[in-house]
């Protein structure tokens, strides 16, 4: 490892390298060489690339074979759905928690992330609304959706930023924040239009997707975040970066440890709702 390398132990042996020119590196060690050790001094030297590095370093790191990540070239419009509601179930608590985090900050004298936790309450005001919105949109009565196929990958979500919160380091809900918003900045115009495609051309059923994506109005808020996370005490980024980690280990674990609905099963749920409109009776008769 270069002298502009920051780490931060991530498992038992589980390292991530962030690199000066915004690279990063995995390393299975037990234990730092004991050269690595003297460079822990290093760490805290504030440089928003090495953060970016120790970042998406800790997301790719919980991405393993046969983990939940996965391209969106064959999304269908049952699995689409699955995700409103997934996306839904995720965003409704958000805001609340994050004004948690916020008083917890404002209490303990840690303005600057008091500020910026009200920020993320303010962004994510209203967004599981968006979700509820595009459900409505496609002909589907969306409560009944959202109680008929709750997502448990969610619910382990909202639970974890729920014990970030409550914990005694809260500074790791901006971790959270970022697998979030870094995901949501991945998808692009292509999965996009490949929604609306799904959805039917005249049907605005896609806006919870385009404010959350690589092409909407939040783009730069990846940025601001490693640029926030880069001027934290050592600490605190280490935290943060851990819990990047932990937060990707449970969006990306494996389907089988959480709900995965195949289509058929999603179908079969959409059956059972009457005046559907005719695209979904389609794809329900396909
Ligand atoms: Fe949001």
């Amino acid at each position: 490892m270069s002298e502009g390398t920051d780490f931060v132990r991530l498992g038992p042996e589980l390292w991530v390298f962030g690199n000066a020119d915004g690279a990063f590196s995995l390393s299975d060690w037990p234990d730092l060489p004991p050269g690595l050790e003297k460079m822990q001094a290093s760490f805290g030297r504030e440089s928003v690339s090495k953060t970016r590095g120790l970042l998406d370093g800790a997301i790719a790191a919980a991405i393993k074979p046969g983990s939940a990540a996965r391209t969106m070239d064959d999304l269908t419009l049952p699995q689409y759905i699955a995700f409103l509601v997934a996306d839904y179930q995720r965003m409704r608590p958000a805001r609340p928690l994050f004004e948690k985090a916020a008083r917890r900050f404002a209490a303990a004298g840690l303005n600057e992330y008091a500020d910026y936790a009200r920020e993320k309450a303010d962004e994510e005001s209203g967004h599981d609304k968006l979700a509820f919105r595009d459900l409505t949109e496609l002909g589907l009565p969306a409560q009944q959706v959202i109680d008929d196929l709750p997502s448990t990958r969610s619910l382990a979500l909202v639970q974890f930023l729920e014990e970030i919160v409550e914990s005694e380091r809260p500074v790791a809900c901006f971790g959270y924040a970022y697998v979030l918003e870094r995901m949501a900045e991945m998808r692009g115009r292509e999965v996009l239009d490949h929604v609306q495609d799904l959805v039917g051309p005249d049907v605005n059923a896609t806006r919870c997707w385009y404010i959350h994506s690589g092409v909407g109005p939040e783009v730069g808020h990846v940025e601001e975040l490693i640029e926030f996370v880069s001027k934290m005490p050592p600490n605190d980024r280490a935290v943060v970066v851990k819990a990047v980690h932990q937060t990707a280990c449970i969006k990306y674990a494996a389907d089988k440890i959480f709900d995965y609905y195949r289509d058929d099963q999603i179908l079969e749920v959409l059956a059972g709702y009457s005046n559907l409109p005719d695209r979904i009776n389609r794809v329900i008769q396909a």
